[in-house]
């Protein structure tokens, strides 16, 4: 691994705890929950979260499920799959010096996992780590990285080494990155969000994902208000 970040103590879950009467660890939870029993005949042990369109809070809601599974299991791999808008190292203030890109060039040369590639995260709230794979530098050709036999072979390859894998993807509606990563992990999340998704859009793009053997698990709904219309809750 390339690096402890031990700073960066301070995640999601906590600070919405601190202004809101919400328990949001119960609610990231329960979601939690729901997509470990979500299919009956095989085991979910990678996902990834997508949606319509930008800035539906998918990599919140993947930064926030990624801090739970590890509150749960030993090994957690988040892996920012944008790459075109790469957000994670940003908000979980991490370095984007080397990355997925960088990891797809080295595998696809070494046929090995390069752990060095890998950012770890600590926190109180969880007795092991995250384990956070960063977009990486950019390149002229994602979805071609991204559709290739070499990240496939890549995922199939981490799956042996985590417990659970969590996957930020790009959304459906602008570029089609969602169909490749969606049919190299378990299942895929798809982030609805009350104030931006446009509901016929949403469909659309459940349609085109499920068309191309996407398994989508279910949807989240993010940014929604809550009753006493006060303030907004993350999920
Ligand atoms: N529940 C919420 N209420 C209000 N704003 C939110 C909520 N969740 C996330 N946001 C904000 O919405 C913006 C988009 O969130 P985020 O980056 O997670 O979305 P995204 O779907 O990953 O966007 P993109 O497609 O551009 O990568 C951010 O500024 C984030 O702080
Ligand atoms: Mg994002």
């Amino acid at each position: 691994m390339a690096r402890v970040n031990k700073r960066r103590t301070l995640n999601i879950l906590d600070k919405q705890r601190k202004h809101s009467q919400f328990d949001y660890a119960e609610i990231f939870r329960h979601i939690r929950t729901n997509i470990e029993f979500s299919t009956v005949d095989r085991d979910i042990q990678s996902i990834c979260i997508t949606s319509t369109q930008s800035g539906e809070a998918k990599t919140t809601l993947s930064i926030n499920l990624a801090y739970i599974f590890a509150t749960k299991y030993n090994k957690v791999l988040l892996i920012d799959t944008d790459l075109r808008k790469n957000t994670i190292h940003k908000y979980m203030g991490l370095s984007n010096k080397q990355g997925l890109t960088d990891a797809l060039a080295d595998f696809r040369q070494k046929h090995m996992i390069n752990y060095e590639y890998f950012q770890t995260v600590q926190h109180p709230s969880f007795i092991g780590e995250l384990t956070v794979l960063t977009g990486g530098i950019h390149v002229p050709n994602p979805s071609e990285l991204l559709g290739s036999h070499t990240f496939k072979d890549y995922i199939n390859e981490v799956k042996k080494y985590f417990d659970f894998i969590i996957i930020d993807c790009a959304p459906v509606g602008m570029i089609s990155d969602a169909i490749p990563v969606g049919n190299a992990v378990d299942g895929t999340i798809f982030a609805v969000s009350s104030q931006d998704t446009n509901k016929k859009d949403a469909a659309n793009c459940i349609k085109q994902l499920q068309r191309n053997n996407v398994n989508v698990l279910g949807s989240v709904l993010t940014k929604a208000k809550t009753s006493s219309g006060n303030h907004y809750y993350y999920y």
